[in-house]
């Protein structure tokens, strides 16, 4: 897979949207405007995350069209209710696409348990073992279910002598696991979150991450950043979560930039 080729303009930091979703019904009318304000604003790459099959199609679609988008298919932990044998195999397949640069999202979703716990982690394991079968990069959705999804994801790893690549999308847990995480070889995404004011732990999580594991998202539409909380999230906020992290590491929003647009090229095979 290889990665666009535009020049840089005049110096301006280039960031790449490592996860978001304009597969999502809130794009529908004008995902083309979202798109432009994105490179407009130096979003030069974004990935689109699939949650369920249609959406994953949809992604792949969207990325078909548009040379900026890569897309990741996959089924979230709230539908794990509906992903039997058929829906694997379908995933499977869409893997094989170009610009389908991961599996995901996958993962726990404790909070709100929209499927059976013991059902997620089934079809968490189905899908870490799909993702080590085809040597894909995973997205892990984790929510309220950290101790839980290192324990898969150690149990994965040690069943095959080596864990899956991927991302801990939108990272909630506690710097106190961050380096477990890390040691299985996994990239650190942060999203808006990191820029509200009552974000407390993850600022010390991003202090804690090596700089060449850190992913940055807007998980749009969700999850939008200061000051723009109650629109719309779009790929261009993607550069408030860059101001963040570059206050915190004393850097330039422009190196961050440019660190973990890296990363996220590393993290997904793209070059
Ligand atoms: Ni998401």
């Amino acid at each position: 897979m290889r990665a666009l080729d535009h020049p840089s303009v005049g110096g301006d930091p280039i960031f790449f949207d490592s996860h978001c979703h304009l597969n999502d019904e809130a794009f529908t009318t004008d995902v083309g405007e979202v798109l432009f304000r994105a490179r407009t604003a130096g979003v030069r790459e974004v990935l689109v995350a699939g949650y369920d099959l249609s959406s994953s199609q949809q992604a792949l679609k969207l990325a078909t069209v548009h040379p900026e988008v890569y897309a990741a298919v996959g089924v979230h932990p709230h539908d794990a209710k509906t992903v039997a044998p058929d829906v694997l195999r379908e995933v499977e397949k869409m893997l094989d696409q170009e610009k389908v640069v991961a599996l995901g999202e996958i993962g726990l979703d404790f909070h709100y348990d929209y499927s059976p716990r013991e059902v997620q982690k089934a079809v968490f394991r189905s899908f870490l073992e799909l993702a080590k079968k085809k040597d894909k990069p995973v997205i892990i959705h984790d929510r309220e279910a950290h101790g839980e999804t290192l324990a898969i994801l150690e149990e994965v790893a040690a069943r095959h002598g080596g864990g899956v690549c991927g991302v801990m999308h939108c990272y909630a847990a506690s710097p106190e696991m961050l380096p477990a995480f890390l040691t299985l070889g996994l990239y650190i995404s942060v999203a808006g979150p990191l820029t509200f004011k009552n974000a407390k732990k993850l600022p010390e999580v991003i202090s804690l991450v090596p700089e060449d594991r850190l992913l940055i998202e807007t998980d749009a539409p969700y999850l939008t950043p200061c000051p723009y909380r109650g629109r719309r999230n779009e790929p261009m906020y993607v550069k408030e979560v860059a101001r963040r992290v570059a206050e915190i590491w004393g850097k330039s929003i422009r190196e961050v930039a440019e660190v973990t647009r890296n990363n996220a090229y590393r993290c997904f095979r793209i070059n």
